[in-house]
Parts: C-alpha cells; sequence; structure tokens
C-alpha cells in the first residue's frame, strides 16, 4: 500500500533554527529536524515532504496544493501564527488533520504571542516541547490516518 503523504509547513525564520535564540527555540538546525520527519515518517508508514517559507503568501500558495495532494498537515506558521488570516483561512480548506506545532510554549511569553488565528481552526496544537513537538505531532497524524 502506498505511503499515507504529509507535509509540514516551517514559517518565517525557522530556517534560522539553530541559530535564533538558540535559549528559546534550541540549538537543533532545521535540516537535522526535517531529516528527523523523514526517518521517523518511514517507520510509521508515511511519506513526508517538508516546506519552509519567509512569505505569507508563499505559504497560503503550498497550502492551497497541499488541499490535494496531502493525508495530513504539520504547520509552524512561526510569527504569522499571530497575524495571518490569510493562513487561517486557507487551512480552513485542508480536509485532513493539520496539527498547529510551536517550539516554544507561546502562552509563556509576550502577550501578543497568546493568540493563535490556527489554532480556531487546527485539529489539535501543541507547544512547549521543542523540536521533539513535531516527532509527536508526526505520531498524532500516523494514528489519525491509519
Ligand atoms: C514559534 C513561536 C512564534 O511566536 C514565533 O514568532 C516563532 C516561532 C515557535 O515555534 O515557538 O517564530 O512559532
Amino acid at each position: 500500500m502506498a505511503a499515507h503523504k504529509v507535509l509540514v509547513i516551517h514559517g518565517p525564520n525557522l530556517n534560522m533554527l539553530g541559530k535564533r535564540e538558540p535559549e528559546v527555540y534550541g540549538t537543533t538546525g532545521l535540516n537535522d529536524i526535517n531529516k528527523d520527519l523523514l526517518k521517523l515518517g518511514k517507520k510509521l508508514g508515511l511519506s513526508v515532504d517538508t516546506y519552509q517559507s519567509n512569505h505569507e503568501g508563499a505559504i497560503v500558495d503550498k497550502i492551497q496544493e497541499a488541499s490535494q495532494k496531502y493525508e495530513g498537515l504539520i504547520i509552524n506558521p512561526a510569527a504569522y501564527t499571530h497575524t495571518s488570516i490569510a493562513i487561517r483561512d486557507a487551512l480552513t480548506m485542508i480536509k485532513a488533520p493539520v496539527i498547529e506545532v510551536h517550539l516554544s510554549n507561546i502562552y509563556k511569553r509576550e502577550p501578543f504571542r497568546h493568540k493563535s488565528f490556527v489554532a480556531e481552526v487546527a485539529t489539535a496544537s501543541m507547544c512547549g516541547f521543542g523540536h521533539y513537538g513535531y516527532y509527536m505531532a508526526l505520531e498524532a497524524i500516523a494514528r489519525m490516518v491509519k
């Protein structure tokens, strides 16, 4: 049977993981996280694609594409979490499970990070687990699609 297809989207500045505020986001770089997601995906019977962009419209385009191609979506919209109605609206078109992930615990941080437009339309949200949050989200998707 063909592997279930899952897309992981990383938003702005997440290409700088490892170098960017390591005390908040950890020391693991995005390439390593993506490699581990692919490896874990194989174990779980999922085919994982990853995508990172610093541009809101590019993320909207990718979400629109995903609605046709993927059976699960994991998204860390980064700062757009707190500002982007366009990303929120695009996510409402996804029928597959959508899991919102944040490395940091956004509710323990500045008040402007407490509002997530994405949480309102995601199947589930998780934050504060560092990069492990992505792997936990992938395991959750594996259970949801089987
Ligand atoms: C983040 C939290 C956001 O508030 C922030 O703008 C980010 C990363 C996280 O993963 O903890 O860029 O989404």
